[in-house]
Parts: C-alpha cells; structure tokens; sequence
C-alpha cells in the first residue's frame, strides 16, 4: 500500500523491498494510488530525506508518498530514471546523484539542433544545488542571440563541446529555493537575478552564489530576467572603451537589447553626445533612452559627421561589418573601437578583442543604476516559456527595439 504524508516517513535501507519514498504528480490525492504514467520524480532512498525539497512540492502540488519498492517502482519506471540519466549532463549532475534530483520539471531541452521548431518543452530531472551554489525557482529568462546560435549547433570556443539535451539560456530572474553549502548572504525566498552558461529555459536553474545579486526591489520580473546578457556585454564594452564624459559616443544598432543597455550606460557614465543607428521606426525610441538617432545603411559616415561635427570619441558595433568599417573611418583612435559581432573584421581592421567577463560585481552596478532610475530596459515580447520557438523566430528577425524574454512562472 502506497501512503501519503507531509514529509518522507519511515527508514528502512535500500534493499529489495525496503521502503523508499517518492513523489508523485498532481492528481494523486492522499492515499490514492496514482496511475502509471503520473509520477513526476522517482524513487529515493530515506537516506536523502534531509534534502527533501518542501518548495518544490508546493510548486508542482505533489504529494510525497512512501511504500516498499515493489509498490513504488512502478512510479520510477513509468517516469524517467532512465531520462534523468540520459539527460543529466545538460545540468552537470554527477549520475551517481540522479536519484537524489527527485523533482521533475518543465524546460526547453534541446535534443538535436536547427531551427525554432526544435525548442519544445519537456520534463526533466531538476538540478540540485550543490556547494557554493543556490537553485532559482525561474520566473523570467531573458532571450539572447548566443541563444539561438547554440540552437543551430554553435559551440562557443570556451565550452569545448555543447551536445544535446541541452537546455539554452544564460540570464534568468527568480526566487531561491535551495541554498548549497558554503552559501553565505543568500536565503531561501530571496528574490534574484542572475547568470549562467547555459540552463536557463527551465523552471529550476543553479547557479554559483558567486553569479547572483538581488533583485532591486520594485524592478519587474520580466527586466530582471533579461537584465544581465545584454547588460553586461554593454557595461563591459563601455569600460574597455573608456567612456566617461565629454565623450561623443556612437552605438550602432542601439534600438536592440544590447544598444538599449549600451546607450543608456554611456549616458550615465557622463557622455556628452551619444548618436545611435536605427531604421526610422526607431528613431522615437532612441530618443527616448536618450541617443540622437541615425539611419544606417549607404552614407552613414556621413550623416554621422553632420550630426557630430566636432567627432567621434569611441564607437561600439552591434550590427555587423560595415558597421565597424563605419566606425574605423569616424574614430581617430581604433583601441576606442570595439564590436560584439564582427571579430574577422575587427583583426582585419586592428580594432581590439573585446575580453568577456560577466561577473556579479558588474550586474550589481547595472541593477544599482537600474535601482536610481539611470537604466530602463523595454521589453519588446515575453512568450512563455512553452512558447520559446516564437520568441527565437522574433529575435531572428534581427529587427525590434528593446529585449525578449521568456516568462517561466508567475
Ligand atoms: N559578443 C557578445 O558578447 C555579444 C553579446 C550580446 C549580443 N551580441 C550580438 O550583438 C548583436 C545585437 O544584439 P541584440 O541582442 O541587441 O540584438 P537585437 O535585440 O535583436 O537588436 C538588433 C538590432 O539591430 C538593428 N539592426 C538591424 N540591421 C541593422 C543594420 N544593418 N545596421 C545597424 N543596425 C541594424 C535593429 O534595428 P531596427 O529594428 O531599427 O532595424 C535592431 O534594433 C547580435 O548580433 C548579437 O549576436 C554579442
């Protein structure tokens, strides 16, 4: 007989027939036995009870049975031991730890690349927090094109190897539901943002204590998950750049998440003049964030020049090679020159490398200028999170003022 109670009762060693405990989905009432096929997580042996996740089972309305495992197993093998296996290492779980992972959740795992359509939901084993790490319950994650480009089969150099199941997503915003050890400084039901590599299209995600902040209160959700990719591309490309004031700054494809970020962070950090590029459509919008809007396309350099004829101090590319060639004939100094899309052209060009490093200190300072009102992030789209494929097929677009993120849970 399979029993129901608040909390995994019982002790009884792992052998055959021993009593293990496990949670079931919803639809199982108290003392019900649920049907084949319901089980959201698997079997655990008592030992593990200390981790019991008690968030979790309110967030997916479980409740926790226990019985011998012949009345259990059934649970384990209608649902995904063996998936949980399959798929551990898109979370970096140890296999010897799946069955502690007991909590099943909803995320965009990839298990082959292409295009949009590949982004479907499924359930998966959630990640565990481990030392020096917390878990976010996600209620927003931000939409990047480094997104879409591991969708299509990218791997980034640093990461070696990216094979499927993969879950995308490196921004997220959301509330703390398990602290690792060694975690100082953040409590469960605290409210943060954050990053990753990779993880983020999901319900759960684990983070390094040391990729979190908090959320500046009154900051909404769907910002705070979109915050940090563009955010900190944007404060770091300004800092290598050096601007600060007096400078006239020009930030092509500034309508975008990452211009949005860049041109209002230049604004902050005192520059005089910051003229970015745009199609007409978003010339308002500019405006508004505070750049003087430009064209682009033929004659660019020279509408530029009209608008700034005093000159270009530094220059920051989001938009793709004849923006950096744009850029090379305005700036008297290259090393004031970066670009976040076009590197052949910059070593071509001998304009730098631009050196990536997010990092918490960086997000703190963009939420602290966010928290004083020197940064607004427009938010051009949230899809839901089963809805990841549209989302990506607007990104692609390439066109759009603003961020797109995913809402994961409200
Ligand atoms: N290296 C990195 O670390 C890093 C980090 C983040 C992003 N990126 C790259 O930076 C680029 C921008 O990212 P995002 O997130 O801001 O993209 P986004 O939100 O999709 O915005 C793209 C923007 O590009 C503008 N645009 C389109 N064609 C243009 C052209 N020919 N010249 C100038 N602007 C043009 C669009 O303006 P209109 O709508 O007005 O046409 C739109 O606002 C992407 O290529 C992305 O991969 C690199």
């Amino acid at each position: 007989m399979i029993r129901a109670g608040p909390d995994p009762p019982g002790d009884g060693g792992h052998g055959p027939g021993a009593d293990l405990h496990g949670v079931v989905g919803a639809g199982c009432t108290d003392g019900q036995e649920a049907p084949t096929g319901t089980a959201r997580t698997v079997l655990r042996p008592p030992h593990h009870r200390a981790a019991w996740p008690s968030a979790a089972r309110g967030r997916f309305g479980v409740r926790v049975l226990s019985g011998s495992r012949n009345e259990l197993e059934p649970f384990a093998r209608s649902w995904s031991v063996r998936r949980m296996r399959a798929r551990a290492t898109a979370y970096r779980i140890p296999e010897s730890t799946i069955e502690e992972a007991v909590i099943a959740m909803k995320a965009v795992a990839l298990t082959t690349f292409g295009g949009p359509e590949v982004l479907t939901l499924s359930d998966v084993a959630a990640p565990q927090a481990g030392p020096g790490q917390v878990r976010v319950r996600v209620r927003v994650a931000g939409v990047q094109h480094f997104d879409a480009r591991i969708r299509r089969g990218w791997t980034p150099p640093y990461l070696g190897a990216v094979e499927p199941p993969v879950v995308p997503g490196n921004e997220f915003a959301g509330v703390v539901d398990q602290v690792g050890e060694g975690v100082t400084g953040l409590e469960v039901g605290a409210e943060v943002l954050g990053f990753t590599t990779l993880g983020c299209y999901a319900e759960y995600v684990v983070a390094p204590a040391a990729q979190v902040v908090r959320k500046p209160a009154g900051m909404p959700w769907q910002i705070a998950g979109g915050f940090s990719g563009n955010g900190q591309g944007a404060h770091m490309a300004l800092r290598e750049l050096g601007v600060g004031p007096g400078d006239t700054v020009l930030i092509h494809a500034a309508a975008g998440a990452l211009g949005t970020f860049s041109v209002q962070l230049a604004k902050a950090w005192g520059a005089t003049t910051v003229i970015g590029t745009a199609s007409e459509e978003n010339h308002a919008y500019l405006r508004s964030i505070g750049a003087v809007p430009v064209t682009y396309g033929d004659g660019l350099v020279e509408r530029v020049r009209a608008l700034a004829p005093q000159g270009v101090d530094a220059a920051m590319d989001n938009a793709g090679p004849d923006a950096l060639r744009a850029s090379v004939e305005l700036v008297k100094d290259r090393h004031r020159i970066r670009t976040m899309v076009s590197d052949e052209a910059a070593q071509e060009l001998g304009v730098p490398p631009l050196t990536p490093a997010r990092s918490a200190t960086r997000l703190q300072e963009l939420a602290d200028l966010y928290a004083q009102g020197q940064i607004e992030l427009h938010i051009r789209a949230a899809h839901p999170l089963e809805r990841a494929a549209d989302a990506h097929r607007a990104l692609e677009t390439g066109h759009g003022r603003g961020k797109i993120v995913l809402t994961v849970a409200d």
